[in-house]
């Protein structure tokens, strides 16, 4: 991989929307990876003056929602507000009525959060839209701007992705970033091995890798990826209490411990401390839990970016 420069994403590759991984060429997704690499080192945005972009975050979030609002700001973008609890939405306004008014008020893009998997496919579907929609998360979807802040931050580190062996570890079922994440490590040539109760693998994921415990990987991860137990989406909650599930399945300290020296913790946050990572290991020197924050601004300024290039070529 180059290093950060002003590399721009191939124009056959360039779209109006960004939604899913599985839209992305591998060229696409490592351009997007340059591109917020070449941002965090100082590149100068290419955006037109007064571009608008409008939040609508319908499931919760810190993240995501403040580092698109962060990208949107030092691309220079006027940020509109939207919250759903204080909008039409609790009169019963759909969401393609909402995204309809948000185009005709004139917004340009909007970054969309949703509880409903590929939600996008029916605000698209009618054909009437100029903005750009981007998925800041569909349920158990895609996260696909979070697979480019983990892309940006394995990138940083090792400077490759093929043969890495990378461990995606715990709520696999319910993890969109698993399944984004999974998707194109797989495409670029790592080895990615899946951890966690068995009962929560999801063959449509694991089918990308392999399935092992975090006990028997531990030594030879390059990176070891622990994802949030999410118990918002259990119907009765899990059934177990935070020091067994730690104990059995998640990055203990004496796991940790075990890891190679050059070997990387990530999680892609909320974090619950104690359950899936010891709480310590969320600051320790191996992690880069707050590296992947940071990276977020930087990959969705060049997603905005381009999708943004992208609406106005088209
Ligand atoms: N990683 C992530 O999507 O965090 P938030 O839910 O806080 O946005």
């Amino acid at each position: 991989m180059s290093s950060a420069t002003g590399f721009t994403i191939p124009s056959r590759y360039a779209s109006q929307h960004f939604l899913s991984v599985e839209d992305l060429p591998n060229d696409a997704v490592l351009a997007i990876v340059e591109r917020g690499r070449a941002f965090k080192a100082g590149a100068r945005p290419r955006l037109g003056p007064d571009r608008v972009a409008i939040n609508m975050f319908f499931e919760d979030s810190t993240r995501t929602m403040t580092s698109f609002q962060m990208a949107e700001h030092r691309l220079g973008m006027k940020v509109l507000d939207f919250d759903p609890k204080h909008s039409s939405v609790t009169k019963g306004e759909s969401l393609y009525d909402s995204v309809r008014t948000v185009d005709a008020i004139g917004a340009d893009v909007a970054v969309i959060r949703h509880s409903r998997n590929a939600y996008y496919d029916q605000l698209l579907a009618p054909g009437r839209l100029e903005l750009s929609l981007v998925n800041a998360g569909d349920g158990s979807g895609q996260h696909p701007s979070q697979c480019m802040l983990d892309l940006m931050t394995i990138a940083e580190e090792f400077g490759h992705f093929d043969d890495l062996t990378i461990a995606i570890s715990g709520d696999i079922a319910h993890s969109r970033v698993a399944r984004s994440d999974a998707q194109i490590l797989n495409r670029l040539g790592a080895r990615v091995i899946f951890t966690g109760p068995r009962e929560w693998m999801d063959h449509e994921v694991t089918r990308l890798g392999e399935i092992s415990t975090l006990e028997e990987v531990i030594e030879d991860v390059d990176v070891a990826m622990m994802l949030r137990v999410q118990h918002e989406r259990f119907d009765a909650g899990p059934d177990f209490s935070a020091e067994d599930y730690l104990h059995a399945y998640g990055l203990t300290d004496d796991r940790a411990a075990r890891m190679r020296p050059d070997a990387i913790i990530m999680h892609p946050a909320p974090v619950n401390r104690g359950t899936e990572i010891s709480s310590k290991l969320v600051e320790a020197p191996q992690s880069r839990i707050f590296t992947q924050m940071h990276n977020g601004v930087m990959v969705r300024m060049a997603i905005l970016e381009s999708v943004l290039d992208a609406a106005e070529q088209a």
